[in-house]
């Protein structure tokens, strides 16, 4: 077995060990992974192409031909620790001097020259749209050369590329639905580092989902930046240039989300990331009429007063963020909803901090991932506005919000309590051998005893007692 690390950076910033499966070809690969999910699921597609070519992966480096670092540029504290580690791995070298490292993902075309040329930190330079191209740019490395690859596609979705599942628990899996981002988002770097949004065909969506089914997974969870926005009209049709007809004919994400629930009543359907301002009803109705559409959305507000939403070029007000959730609550009404917050972005006064406050307390969010506004090369927030919001107060408004949140989150599971809970079995809790632990559809931990119960079976939990934010019950009939 080998391994490589995922660090969530644009979430909660865990880490996670993950394997991959070996082949022989004498080529030992290291591959250690930051950012979201969309960063872990391009590793198994990395680890996929490298595979078929005979490379095998390792979980200690130090044994490593090719360290690989798959990285994200999210806030400025992710690049740091990133060009940290680098600086690592570029010890190795010393004692291994045929070593190659490079650097793959979201940071690769904005730090391709310094890193490679000015700090000779790195041998490889990837970005997301080029993996294909990693066994010809491994060959150039190892001529002694440095090897680029950084464009950014249009069409590349990577659809007949069959991930190799790394860190899998057998039951739960990614499955990346499109790629980039059209936002424009003013604080984000994302549409930079990732290239234009493009959807993936739906029946290699659906095909991938069916084969995860068939080897026993029991929950995918569909992937991309803004999947509200997800549109097939065809190979090579674009979006802005589809006919009345063809944007009729189209596959939209609620037709998507239905085709997958329809793989098997045992395999569940998550999806993330939604956008407030694209989320339609026909995705609610999707969600209500599946029971295995899990009743969760991740609706991230970033703020909750509409002049700095205007400036974060969110194409959405306070007003009409409160309606959607207004309209989830009544088309789903067990759903639970988590978000996505920026404190103190440029110009962002007391009062109009005050505003996300205030929102928190009327949509109770069930979780969210809270962040302090770090300005970002490029961005439109970086070239229009300045970041004028002290550190200091920028740390105490995030404090504020971490506090409402936590307070929020132990309520929401408490609500849990004395309930019966379907749950999907994962793994065996990190606490006790003895006992379990999944998720219900709201996406809450659970954790009973064990008995004969295994991962990937379905149970039902009757909440007896909680932790702040998981679930501890029994397995009923
Ligand atoms: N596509 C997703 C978000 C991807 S990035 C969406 O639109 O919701 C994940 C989160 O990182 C964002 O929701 C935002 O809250 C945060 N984020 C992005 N850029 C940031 C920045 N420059 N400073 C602080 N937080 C940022
Ligand atoms: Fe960034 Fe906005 Fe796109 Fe999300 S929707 S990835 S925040 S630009
Ligand atoms: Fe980071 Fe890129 Fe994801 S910048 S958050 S890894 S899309």
């Amino acid at each position: 077995m080998s391994e490589s690390k995922i660090i969530d950076e644009s979430k909660q910033g865990e880490s996670l060990m993950v394997s991959a499966p070996v082949s022989p070809n004498g080529k030992k690969l290291f591959l250690e992974s930051y950012g979201c999910a969309m960063n872990f699921s391009d590793s198994e597609i990395v680890a996929s192409i490298l595979k078929d070519k005979g490379f095998t992966t390792t979980k200690d480096y130090t044994e490593a031909d090719i360290i690989f670092v798959n990285t994200c540029a999210i806030r400025e504290g992710a690049e740091q620790r990133v060009r940290k580690r680098l600086t690592d791995f570029k010890k190795i070298k010393k004692t291994n001097p045929d070593l190659i490292v490079g650097m793959l993902g979201c940071m690769a075309e904005r730090l391709k020259s310094k890193l490679l040329e000015e700090e000779q930190l790195v041998d490889i330079v990837v970005g997301p749209d080029a993996y294909r191209s990693l066994p010809e740019l491994i060959e150039t490395a190892e001529t002694g050369q440095k090897a680029v690859n950084v464009l950014l596609s249009k069409d590349e979705t990577y659809a007949d590329i069959a991930p190799v599942r790394l860190d899998s628990n057998g039951v739960s899996a990614f499955i990346s639905i499109m790629r980039g981002c059209d936002n424009m988002c003013a604080f984000c770097v994302v549409p930079f580092t990732r290239g234009r949004e493009r959807s993936r065909d739906p029946e290699t969506i659906v095909k991938e989902a069916q084969d995860l089914f068939d080897r026993g997974y029991r929950e995918v969870t569909l992937l991309g930046q803004n999947v509200d926005s997800y549109l097939w009209a065809g190979g090579g049709l674009k979006k802005e240039n589809l006919t009345k007809e063809e944007l009729q004919n189209a596959t939209t994400f609620a037709q998507l989300l239905e085709k997958v629930a329809l793989v098997h009543a045992d395999l569940r359907v998550r999806f993330s990331t939604s956008h407030p301002k694209d989320m339609t009803d026909d995705v609610l109705h999707i969600i209500n009429r599946y029971e295995n559409v899990c009743k969760y959305i991740h609706l991230p507000v970033q703020s909750g007063n509409s002049r700095i939403l205007e400036m974060m070029n969110r194409g959405y007000s306070r007003e009409w963020y409160i309606e959607r959730i207004a309209v989830i609550r009544r088309i789903v009404p067990d759903c639970a909803i988590s978000s996505d917050t920026i404190t103190g972005f440029c110009s962002e006064t007391e009062e109009e901090h005050q505003d996300t406050l205030s929102l928190m307390e009327s949509v109770k969010y069930d979780f969210a991932y809270m962040f302090a506004y770090s300005e970002r090369p490029k961005t439109m927030a970086e070239r229009k506005y300045e970041d004028d919001v002290p550190e200091d107060i920028k740390k105490h408004r995030l404090q504020e919000v971490v506090d409402l949140q936590q307070k929020h989150s132990g309520e929401r599971t408490r609500e849990g309590l004395g309930k019966i809970h379907r749950v999907l079995v994962e793994k065996v809790s990190k606490k006790s051998d003895n006992r379990l632990s999944g998720r219900n559809s709201q996406n809450v931990t659970v954790v009973f005893p064990r008995e004969n119960y295994k991962p990937g079976d379905y149970v039902n939990v009757l909440a007896t007692s909680c932790t702040s934010a998981t679930l501890i019950g029994v397995v009923v009939e």
